[in-house]
């Protein structure tokens, strides 16, 4: 190697050292007199000095021909700066040039490689390897990639070992949809590429392992969101001869040790709360527990005045929004026109001011008397200078716009700050979820969840009201990582693929693998995955997961750089046996 340092390496202690940089050029400034380059690797920046009469004419001429991104080679002394730069480490010193050679040209580059960059987001996706040169994208790699060293470190200590799990498996219709995979050699038929692995980590305990892990790629073919994508990267777990207290405490260990070594941070203890109540006070399995503002449904209360929106709704409910009271028309008239928006869905928004002089102004002052809305107040508990905001409607689509609402207001209020960490287990979830469209039931989770001990008999009988041993942890309203107490028994299982409509044959061709394993010894068994993806962005302050992502898809699940998804040749298709119809050529 010729390099003896890194550009993010020198300090005054090397001072008077011969040494040897190779980098990329960031920035070039040539006052005539003197001429300066920026270094720039992985590891930092390293300012290059070279001045007319000190250095050699022939390397200054080369300097001077010398763009952004070439890649070059210099050999120099380490000089103490005359004007420093405290902004960055190496900002006490600079290379006075002896030596340069220039090992890459490069064109311009499409947009400043930069702290703040003037690349769009198509653009800088187009050219990601770009992108990635720029230190922010950059560190959120190094973060990822310390993460995972950490995960492994807990795990590994902890006994569980990792174990990979095949890439080319079976389509099954529960979840999400399926990528596919067409298989030449059985024509017409077709591999799907995991969603998770779910049933191998299950086999992996019936063979024996006890605790398994993976860092693995999971693939879903559905829409996607900031913290979704169609191929994204799961921390998946197992363990044997456990039950649900076993599951949660090593992975709050798991977790509480991600933010101690990584953040230097102390979690607070996890809370619990069951999904039903999730859902009564927060609106939301998933609720952002660093504010209060719970719901209170009002239904009782409201009722009976003549007021038809309220009268004729299943349900009312709302929060109480403190120090708002003070909110101008114009806010109001944004929160009435947030909740309508057709994503939130809601028909309006009802206010009600409770001033800091003690009177009450609402949008409802027609139906309700200064003292039917102090009796709501107080209701709320709310204070002089709070303001109540309420919606009303069909229960669950006005529980999802009071959420949304919330969060909103939370955000607007600044109670969302970025460095407070508030995790929940969010436990007891329904096993089953009616589907109107196909009419009939699915797993809100999977099909392998235990349902609760106690709830087992109603499974046949009113399976909608079955509980699932199934936990979900949640950080700040981020979904991280969910699970479950697994069903072990052949019969058990047969009888949750019955509650989800399947027939025996269904069951035995999609799971008979499973249903088989069960027959050999199966032990009571458990786990959990989490979003890989998700940990990183929560860990490094962001919402959406492509930044901790290499190469990640855009919104439209394409990847602009290498352009796929694309057509394959007519031969390929030949060879798979497969036609497309003739409006897709
Ligand atoms: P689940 O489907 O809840 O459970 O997934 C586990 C976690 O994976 C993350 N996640 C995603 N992250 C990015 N992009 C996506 N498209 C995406 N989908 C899910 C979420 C989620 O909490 N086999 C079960 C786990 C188990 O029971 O052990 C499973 O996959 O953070």
């Amino acid at each position: 190697m010729i390099r003896t340092h890194n550009c993010g390496e020198l300090r005054l202690s090397e001072k008077g050292a011969k040494v040897c940089l190779e980098g990329w050029v960031q920035k070039i400034r040539d006052k005539g007199g003197m001429l300066w380059i920026d270094l720039r690797d992985r590891y930092g920046i390293t300012q290059l000095i070279m001045e007319e009469g000190k250095t050699q004419d022939d390397i200054l001429a080369k300097a001077r021909g010398i763009g952004r991104e070439y890649v070059i080679r210099t050999t120099g002394v380490v000089v103490e700066r005359v004007s420093k730069n405290d902004k960055i480490p190496t900002g006490d010193i600079e290379i006075a040039v002896e030596g340069l050679s220039i090992l890459n040209e490069a064109k311009v580059p499409p947009f400043l490689i930069e702290g703040e960059t003037d690349g769009g987001e198509e653009l800088r996706m187009k050219y990601r390897y770009l992108d990635l040169r720029r230190e922010p994208v950059r560190k959120n790699l190094e973060l990822r990639h310390k993460l995972m060293n950490a995960t492994r470190n807990y795990l590994s200590g902890k006994d569980f070992i990792e174990i990979e799990t095949p890439v080319l498996i079976k389509s099954t219709p529960e979840g999400a949809r399926d990528f596919v995979v067409p298989s030449r050699i059985n024509k017409g038929e077709f591999y799907a590429l995991p969603q998770s692995p779910q049933t191998f980590k299950q086999l992996l305990m019936v063979a024996g392992f006890d605790r398994y892990f993976q860092i693995v790629k999971c693939f879903r073919d559905e829409d996607l969101r900031a913290d979704r994508q169609p191929e994204f990267t799961q921390i998946d777990c197992e363990m044997s001869f456990v039950e649900r207290e076993d599951v949660l405490q090593m992975f709050e260990g798991l977790v509480r040790y991600l933010f101690k070594e990584i953040k230097q941070i102390d979690l607070q203890p996890f809370q619990r709360m069951e999904y039903e109540d999730a859902i009564k006070l927060y609106g939301s399995d998933k609720p952002d527990l660093r504010f209060g503002m719970q719901f209170l449904e009002l239904n009782e209360v409201v009722k009976g005045k003549g007021f038809n929106v309220f009268d004729s709704a299943e349900l009312v409910v709302g929060i109480a929004v403190p120090g708002a009271a003070e909110y101008s028309r114009k806010q109001l008239d944004e929160l009435t026109e947030f909740v309508r928006r057709p994503q939130i869905g809601a028909q309006g928004l009802v206010y009600v001011k409770l001033n800091n002089d003690g009177t009450i102004k609402s949008s409802v002052d027609k139906f309700y008397n200064q003292d039917d809305l102090r009796s709501w107040a107080s209701e709320f508990g709310a204070n002089d200078g709070d303001l109540l905001l309420i919606l009303a409607g069909e229960q669950k689509r006005t529980r999802f716009a009071l959420s949304e609402l919330r969060l909103e207001l939370g955000s607007r209020l600044g109670l969302r700050p970025n460095d407070k960490f508030v995790p929940l287990w969010v436990l007891d979830f329904p096993l089953l979820e009616w589907d109107e469209e196909t009419e009939r039931y699915h797993a809100m989770h999977h099909p392998f969840t235990s349902p609760k001990s106690e709830d087992l008999n109603q499974l046949a009988s009113s399976p909608g009201e079955v509980r699932a041993n199934a936990y979900d942890m949640v950080v700040n309203g981020v979904e991280l990582g969910g699970g479950s107490i697994r069903i072990h028994e052949r019969r058990i299982q047969q009888q949750m693929f019955d509650a989800l409509g399947m027939s025996d044959s269904e069951a035995e061709d999609q799971f008979g693998f499973l249903l088989n394993a069960f027959e050999y010894g199966a032990p009571p068994h458990g786990g959990i995955a989490f979003g890989f993806d998700r940990i990183c962005a929560m860990f490094g302050g962001s919402e959406s997961i492509r930044d901790y992502i290499a190469f990640p898809k855009n919104n439209a699940g394409r990847d602009i750089m290498i352009n796929t998804p694309s057509q394959i040749s007519d031969e390929q298709l030949d060879d798979l046996d497969l036609t497309l119809k003739s409006d897709e050529k």
